[in-house]
């Protein structure tokens, strides 16, 4: 494969992952899919990344675009993270605080100091996050305060980027507001988002560098 660099989307076994990985391909883009379990074949223009740890990833990245004959990526999408409902903050076992903030915050950072130097000047690095980052919601709270997090996380690698000057990457946050739809870990949702409104608010994120700094869908 050659021609215009390709989306790495990362989180691209989980359920939003996976449907922007297969939005993003019908729409015509290259697209490199990185998860760490085994991805499904999603067509010729998706390039599966196989990786154990974030610190490996750009490695991996580098070697599935040599072996695909593809340049580097031109644009980051991370889905990393879920949503789960359980025991309240107080009651719930601290070690699914301490996973959840590695999962949902941390990772959201490893993954971007490991991958923006990947990215040319004003490329997009886009990151997926949900209502509960907005929402106090009984039985998430630890999903909650990492997404609240994670939208605080994005406003300061945005504000960083722009003190770096031009040769900085411009960070977004996509926010879903509602479940997306067919996704039946959301119990009786009011609303719900179909993957294709979601990957048409991504793509225009990717290609408008204008686009506001937090995109609601
Ligand atoms: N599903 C919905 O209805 C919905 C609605 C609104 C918003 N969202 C948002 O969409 C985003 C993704 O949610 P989802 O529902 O797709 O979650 P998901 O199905 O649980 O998938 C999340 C993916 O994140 C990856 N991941 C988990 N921990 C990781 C880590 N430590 N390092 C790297 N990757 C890790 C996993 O991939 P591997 O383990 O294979 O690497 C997993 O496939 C979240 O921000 C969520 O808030 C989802």
């Amino acid at each position: 494969m050659t021609g215009s660099r390709p989306v790495l989307v990362v989180g691209a076994s989980g359920y939003v992952g996976s449907r922007v990985v297969r939005g993003l391909a019908a729409d015509g883009r290259a697209v490199l899919a990185a998860a760490r379990r085994p991805l499904p074949d999603a067509g010729d223009t998706v390039i599966p990344v196989r990786y154990e740890t974030v610190a490996d990833l750009p490695d991996a990245v580098r070697a599935a675009c040599d072996r695909a004959g593809a340049p580097l990526p031109g644009a980051v999408v991370a889905s990393i993270g879920g949503w789960h409902k359980g025991a309240a903050l107080l009651d719930d076992d601290p070690d699914r605080w301490t996973a959840t903030l590695a999962s949902h915050l941390t990772a959201h950072l490893d993954a971007a100091r490991a991958l923006s130097p990947l990215l040319e000047p004003g490329d997009p690095y886009v990151v997926i996050n949900g209502s509960a980052s907005r929402e106090a919601m009984a039985g998430s709270g630890a999903i909650c305060v990492t997404g609240a997090g994670l939208a605080m996380l994005v406003q300061v690698l945005r504000l960083e980027a722009a003190e770096a000057g031009s040769g900085a990457v411009r960070f977004h946050e996509l926010v879903i507001d509602h479940a997306v739809a067919g996704d039946d870990r959301n119990v009786d949702p009011a609303q719900t988002r179909t993957a294709a409104q979601v990957v048409h608010a991504l793509g225009e994120v990717l290609d408008q560098p204008g686009a506001p700094a937090v995109v609601h869908v």
